[in-house]
């Protein structure tokens, strides 16, 4: 079999992967990129956790269940009225499956503009050889290839339970989470992290008994206090049921479903007994069938490939990004890196600014953030101000509907830079870009104060927000 020499080897087609490939395509390189997610025919499925089963099937099903959120409880007091309101999970699942297919052949198209040779089956490595690495691929074709540099975006698998496998029924990853066909009654997470709020969202909002068991004490840790505690009064205000603190036990299958043995963080012993159990306690890098061994590939106690700053490993000339390296599990976040690796290897000057990679939870209030938060300027000992604005006193978001949560800005005490923002509330996941734009280009709180925004606009509890940093509201 002959082999096949490229300049750039990229190894897993998620969202590190596919955009690794287009940009080093889009730099004149001769590149292949080697993906084994197979579809449910055994076809190729590009696009990783991120389209498979992770952003664009969880979005799918969070759009799909706010509608039917909406058409329950809201529509009412816009005077629509509804009878015999019903939800179809079977068609509810296809869409979504039809939206995730959309991005996999998106994705194909994008590897045949870009030129891109794409390869359909697990990537390994077998040996160094003169100027580059000699990788095999092992799928519908077998084919050994010689990339002269290579790029690992292998990705990140959920982690499961000490002893308690994901059986995909009844003890569900995220994968089975996005593919329960009926509403259970009872559901059970264990996790209240970013995936056990947005899928419990999903299935409470269907109509299922929803309790999530945390095992520390605080909600959302990672988020600003007073952004969390009001997201939490919102969620429990929904129905969520959040224990917070709780030691989980033993875990049994049983005839009707799945039992959890938990203390309580008052000590007390309990058994929660539901039809389906989702386990969202993090993620783990994912190497399997890598060979990393064969070339000598360092990775870490976690199973993370080590890399330095600008995601080089210890090999000259193999990169690593996303979620099999250090850092936030985000798709966005991936491909920044992607996009800065294949501009390193064509020696330019590639840069991931880490301070302003924005996260958001996807659940309705959304919960949006980039930069510091008040717990984190505290416990470095930065003085800052602090400015907040609520939804409550938006025009727009009266006429919405959803006046939950606030805007709030984070500052420095002398010079005014932005340091963080912070969003609770509609269309978070939107606002914050403008955020982020600002602490790009080392905005103070003054710059978004003095930008005129749209009215009617959910962007005005930014810019007054902004204000509220100098205690000049105008509208509260
Ligand atoms: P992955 O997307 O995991 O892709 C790795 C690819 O490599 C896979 O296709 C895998 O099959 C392939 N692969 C692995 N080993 C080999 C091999 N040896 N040979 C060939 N192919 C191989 N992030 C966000 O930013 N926003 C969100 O809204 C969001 N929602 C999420 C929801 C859920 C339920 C989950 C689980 C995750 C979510 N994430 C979200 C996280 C996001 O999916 C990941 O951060 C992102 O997919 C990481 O991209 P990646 O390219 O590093 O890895
Ligand atoms: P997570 O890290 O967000 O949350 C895990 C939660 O489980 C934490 O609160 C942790 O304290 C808790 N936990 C850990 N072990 C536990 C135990 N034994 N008992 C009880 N609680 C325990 O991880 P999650 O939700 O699995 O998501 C994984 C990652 O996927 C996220 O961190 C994020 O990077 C990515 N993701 C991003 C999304 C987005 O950007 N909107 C959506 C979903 C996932």
């Amino acid at each position: 079999m002959a082999i096949k020499n490229f300049d750039v080897v990229v190894i897993g087609g998620g969202p590190g992967g596919y955009i690794a490939a287009i940009r080093a395509a889009q730099l004149g390189f001769n590149t292949a990129c080697i993906d084994e997610w197979k579809n449910d025919k055994g076809g190729p499925a590009p696009g990783g956790t991120c389209t498979n089963v992770g952003c664009i099937p969880s979005k799918a099903l969070l759009q799909s269940s706010e509608h039917y959120e909406q058409a329950a409880h809201h529509f009412a007091d816009h005077g629509i009225g509804l009878d015999n309101l019903s939800i179809d999970v079977k068609k509810m699942l296809a869409r979504k499956d039809t939206v995730v297919k959309q991005n996999n052949d998106g994705i194909l198209y994008l590897f045949k503009k870009n030129k891109i040779s794409f390869f359909h089956g697990r990537g390994s490595f077998v040996k160094a050889v003169e100027g580059g690495y000699e990788v095999a691929v092992a799928g519908a074709a077998n084919d050994t290839l010689v990339g002269k540099r290579i790029v690992v975006a292998t990705g990140s698998n959920a982690r499961a339970l000490p002893g308690v496998p994901f059986d995909e029924d009844k003890i569900l990853s995220n994968d089975g989470a996005l593919r329960v066909g009926a509403v259970p009654k009872k559901l059970g997470l264990i996790g209240a992290g970013v995936i056990g709020l947005e899928m419990g969202s999903v299935w409470r909002r269907l109509g299922a008994e929803v309790t999530v068991l945390e095992g520390l004490p605080t909600f959302l840790g990672a988020v600003d206090e007073q952004i969390a505690k009001e997201a939490h009064k919102a969620f429990v205000k929904q129905g969520l049921k959040i224990q917070l603190g709780v030691k989980v036990g033993e875990i049994k299958a049983t005839k009707s479903g799945v039992s959890v043995a938990y203390t309580t963080a008052a000590g007390e012993a309990q058994t929660l007994a539901v039809d389906k159990l989702v386990v969202s306690i993090g993620r783990v890098p994912n190497t399997t069938g890598l060979n990393a061994e064969a070339v000598g590939l360092k990775l870490d106690e976690r199973g993370a490939i080590v890399v330095d700053d600008e995601c080089r490993t210890n090999l000259p000339g193999v990169w690593a990004v996303g979620d099999v390296v250090r850092g936030p599990m985000l798709a966005h976040k991936a491909e920044e890196e992607g996009v800065a690796v294949a501009e390193r290897i064509a020696g330019q000057h590639g840069h991931v600014n880490f301070n302003t990679v924005p996260w958001v939870i996807y659940t309705s209030p959304e919960i949006a953030w980039v930069g510091q938060t008040e717990q984190q300027l505290k416990a470095a000992g930065r003085a800052y101000k602090a400015g907040t604005f609520p939804f409550m006193a938006n025009g727009r978001a009266r006429a919405l509907g959803d006046t939950t949560g606030m805007v709030k800005f984070l500052a420095d005490a002398t010079t005014d830079e932005i340091l963080g923002v912070h969003i609770v509330g509609p269309q978070a996941s939107e606002l914050i870009a403008e955020a982020v734009v600002a602490m790009e280009f080392k905005a103070s709180s003054e710059d978004i104060a003095r930008i005129c925004h749209a009215h009617p606009s959910l962007s005005e509890a930014t810019k007054e927000a902004a204000l509220a940093v100098d205690k000049r509201t105008l509208n509260f």
